[in-house]
């Protein structure tokens, strides 16, 4: 027992808990994923274990992407991606409810699995399913040598290196970081993207790293609004977007370790619905960092703020009109748009991380959860 604890203290190095390692981490997790594949000054893009079905990807008709959990959430982000600089349709589905819902597919489709363990009982089902009826299968996994990595035609591991707290963080974002890699590629060699466009996404890719370090930098602050809201029963997530799968990713991570009950939902979505349980004991984290639906996360706000909720609202560096508004900013370095995910997903971490630890739950091995569901 002695030993086994000093073992974890050795492989916590330092942090009280591996969720707080791993998210720490992050920073290097998601350059490792970049290492060797991508190099911006020379403007390339390798990966090396797609390499037989790059054209089939490059000519799908569709793309079908299945997960469960948090790797779903990535696929959500990986949707408006693939649609963006790909132009190929992409459907993102709960690999349950893929399995057994007699799903169309035809041969030649592409399906990308997304897993950090590799070994979810319900994905790998879907992948198997998936393969009986033609389509390609390509494997975004974590853990190298997994079932989900042997099954699939070919694919691209993370590199994040293991993840032990049951809550999923690094494998999040190094799973946005392949994912975005996958569409690069696919939209320059299809053509569907230009050559200086292309670049500059690399370019803006390969400054994630450090971005990410400045968002770590919120910690203190955000452990400080952890103190005021430990004791909330309900939040509720608002992200439009590319940051709507954020706000999904951001209430799954409470749920999850804190438990307290949590809602995401797309900022705009929220006047058919959530608005009603707005009042002064709802914490509402928006994040509302500067894009293309700005104007209309920051109306939203205005909206919260009318039913006297408390918002929380995570922002780009600099802004100046929310910090007006809010209860609370933190704010993140700017990014393009389709990035902003690997960046505004930092502070919800971390908040439920505070939380979790100031209510005294078990951050790192949650009651009734599983790192890896090897049963249906
Ligand atoms: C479990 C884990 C989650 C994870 C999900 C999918 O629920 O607790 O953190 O997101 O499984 O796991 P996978 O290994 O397939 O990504």
């Amino acid at each position: 027992q002695t030993l086994e604890m000093e073992l974890e203290a050795i492989e916590k190095s330092g942090h009280d808990h591996f969720m707080h390692k791993e998210i720490f981490e992050q920073p290097i997790s998601i350059a490792d994923c970049m290492r060797g594949r991508l190099n911006a000054e020379k403007g390339e893009l390798t990966l090396g274990g797609i390499r037989n079905y790059a054209k089939a990807l490059e000519n799908a008709e569709r793309i079908i992407i299945i997960a469960c959990g948090t790797s779903w959430h990535a696929g959500l982000v990986a949707e408006y991606v693939f649609e963006d600089l790909c132009r190929i349709p992409v459907e993102v589905e709960y690999a349950s409810e893929f399995r057994y819902r007699n799903p169309v597919i035809k041969e030649g489709d592409i399906v990308i699995a997304i897993s950090q363990s590799g070994e979810t009982a319900d994905t790998l089902a879907a992948i198997e399913l998936a393969k009986s009826k033609g389509a390609i299968v390509l494997g975004v996994v974590n853990t190298v040598g997994s079932s989900i990595s042997r099954v699939s035609h070919e694919g691209a591991y993370l590199h994040a290196g293991p993840e032990i707290g049951v809550a999923s963080t690094k494998a999040f974002t190094a799973q946005l970081t392949v994912l975005y890699m996958i569409a690069l590629k696919a939209a320059f060699n299809k053509g569907t993207i230009a050559e200086n466009r292309f670049r500059e996404h690399l370019r803006e890719l390969s400054l994630i790293p450090a971005k990410v370090e400045k968002a770590l930098k919120t910690n203190d602050k955000i452990e400080e609004i952890s103190d005021l809201f430990k004791n909330a029963s309900n939040f509720l997530y608002l992200g439009r977007g590319y940051n709507f799968p954020v706000a999904l990713e951001g209430a799954l991570k409470l749920k999850e370790i804190s438990y307290i009950h949590a809602e995401g939902y797309p900022a705009a979505e929220m006047k058919h619905g959530p608005i009603a349980l707005i009042d002064e004991n709802m914490p509402v984290v928006v994040i509302a960092t500067r894009d293309s639906s700005y104007d209309k996360v920051v109306s939203n706000i205005q909206e919260v703020k009318a039913r006297k909720g408390v918002v929380i609202a995570i922002v780009t560096e600099g802004d100046s009109l929310i910090p007006g508004m809010a209860d609370f900013t933190i704010e993140v370095p700017a990014t393009h748009e389709s990035l902003m995910p690997l960046v505004s997903v930092i502070p919800l971490q971390l908040l439920s991380y505070h939380i979790a630890v100031m209510r005294g739950a078990n951050v790192d091995q949650p009651r009734n959860l599983a790192k890896s569901v090897t049963v249906e």
